[in-house]
């Protein structure tokens, strides 16, 4: 017995509709895949590199102020490793998400004694933060602008 009951026709406006709300989603979706920064996260992040960084200050590892920009290697009174020295990476959204990923794989022979940070969405949260740290900004302001770091 043939069923012949009127189904709802591909060419009817409400399919159409369907398709293109379907389509619209399906067309949404890598970009949902990548939430936005989230810069309070990652400035809580960042307490995984105070054990040795600050971003005012050289301590163990060198200051954040104006790290992206800024070649490696390249904060004039801070006693890099050779392998830093000479890695001339720019550090920026890219380079830092590499580095940090695998500090130690990314740049051998570096002294940064640091795992890394595996999630990439932590990473990228933080590398937001890092970007606040730059000569706008208070508390980075007066150390951007001494002589030392325009070299
Ligand atoms: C155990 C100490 C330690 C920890 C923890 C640490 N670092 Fe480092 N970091 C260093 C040292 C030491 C260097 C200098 C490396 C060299 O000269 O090879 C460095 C260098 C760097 C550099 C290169 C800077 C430049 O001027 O070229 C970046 C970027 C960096 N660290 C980011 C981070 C971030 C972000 C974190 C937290 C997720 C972190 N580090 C955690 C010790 C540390």
């Amino acid at each position: 017995m043939y069923c012949n009951r009127p189904s709802l026709s591909w060419r009817s406006p409400a399919a159409a509709a369907l398709l293109a709300a379907t389509a619209s989603i399906l067309l949404s979706l890598p970009v949902a895949a990548q939430a936005p920064a989230d810069l309070a996260a990652g400035e809580q992040a960042y307490a995984k590199c105070m054990g040795c960084h600050s971003p005012e200050h050289n301590r163990t590892g060198p200051l954040h102020c104006g790290l992206l920009g800024r070649e490696s290697g390249s904060v004039k009174d801070y006693d890099y490793s050779q392998a830093m020295r000479k890695a001339r990476i720019i550090w920026n959204a890219e380079t830092l998400d590499q580095f940090l990923a695998a500090p130690l794989s990314n740049v051998p022979g570096t002294s940064m004694g640091f795992a890394g940070i595996p999630d990439s969405q932590e990473r990228r949260n933080l590398i937001a933060w890092l970007a606040t740290l730059n000569a706008s900004s208070d508390r980075c302001r007066s150390i951007l602008s001494k002589p030392r770091e325009n070299s």
